[in-house]
């Protein structure tokens, strides 16, 4: 299965990633959490990538078609891969479609997590990450067993550098601007999938394994 889940920033595409490729088998490629890797690491695309991110600016095309493009070629990929926070432009979707194209594949479904903005900020500034293997938390929603500390891998969890309220608003405007129009692309292949996302964390899940089990 290849599907893509997309959705303004919070939606909360990385919690129902995480879940979705745990059921179904499939790597969950995260363009935000390979950037924040290589950030943190110090290499040259997290250089590039930095000041973007840090202002809540979209990375050049070029920069993320060409990484994602090196990700879903690898042989983890060849049985389906779940994208997260790719395409996010016209350009981004068309590029992947006519990358799958030159092997005669296709995306089977794109999700998105659709949610009136009022729920957006309440969302991202109680979101807390884990600085290792990138799981997220909420503070009220979904809070660690342990304060502080990852359920996963147990590293620390922190807030995220472009989780304050003014980059979130430039965010939102950037979906707006730039990620938006993109919906209209998939809906008109008719492989856009509607999902509420503003009910509880497993009434989500529950309404995209739904949409993914009807499509098997
Ligand atoms: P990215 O990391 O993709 O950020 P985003 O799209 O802004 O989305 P977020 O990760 O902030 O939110 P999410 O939907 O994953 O929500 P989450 O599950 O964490 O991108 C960051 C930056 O990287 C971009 O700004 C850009 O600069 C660059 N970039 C990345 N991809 C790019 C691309 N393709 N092209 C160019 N640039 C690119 O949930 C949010 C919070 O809500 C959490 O605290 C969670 O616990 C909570 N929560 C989740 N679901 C629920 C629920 N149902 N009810 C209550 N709380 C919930
Ligand atoms: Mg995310
Ligand atoms: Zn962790």
């Amino acid at each position: 299965m290849k599907i893509v889940i997309m959705g303004p920033p919070g939606a909360g595409k990385g919690t129902q990633a995480k879940s979705i490729s745990h059921k179904y088998s499939i790597p969950h490629i995260s363009t935000g959490d390979i950037f924040r890797k290589n950030i943190s690491e110090k290499t040259e695309l997290g250089n590039r990538a930095k000041s973007y991110m840090d202002n809540g600016e979209l990375v050049p095309d070029d920069i993320t078609i060409s990484l994602v493009v090196d990700r879903i070629t690898q042989s983890d990929c060849k049985d389906g891969f779940l994208l997260d926070g790719f395409p996010r432009t016209t350009f981004q979707a068309v590029a992947l479609d006519e990358h799958l194209k030159k092997n005669e594949d296709y995306l089977d479904a794109v999700i998105l997590l659709d949610l009136p903005k009022k729920f957006i900020l309440d969302r991202m500034t109680g979101r807390r990450v884990c600085t290792t293997c990138g799981a997220s938390y909420h503070i009220k929603y979904n809070p660690p067993r342990v304060a502080g500390k990852c359920d996963v891998c147990g590293s620390a969890i922190i807030q995220r550098k472009d989780d304050i309220e003014d980059t979130v608003k430039e965010r939102l405007e950037v979906y707006d601007l730039q990620t938006q129009p993109m919906l209209e692309y998939y809906n008109k292949r008719g492989i856009l999938k509607n999902i509420d996302g503003t009910q509880s964390i497993d009434s989500v899940f529950q309404s995209i394994c739904n949409v993914l089990n009807s499509m098997v």
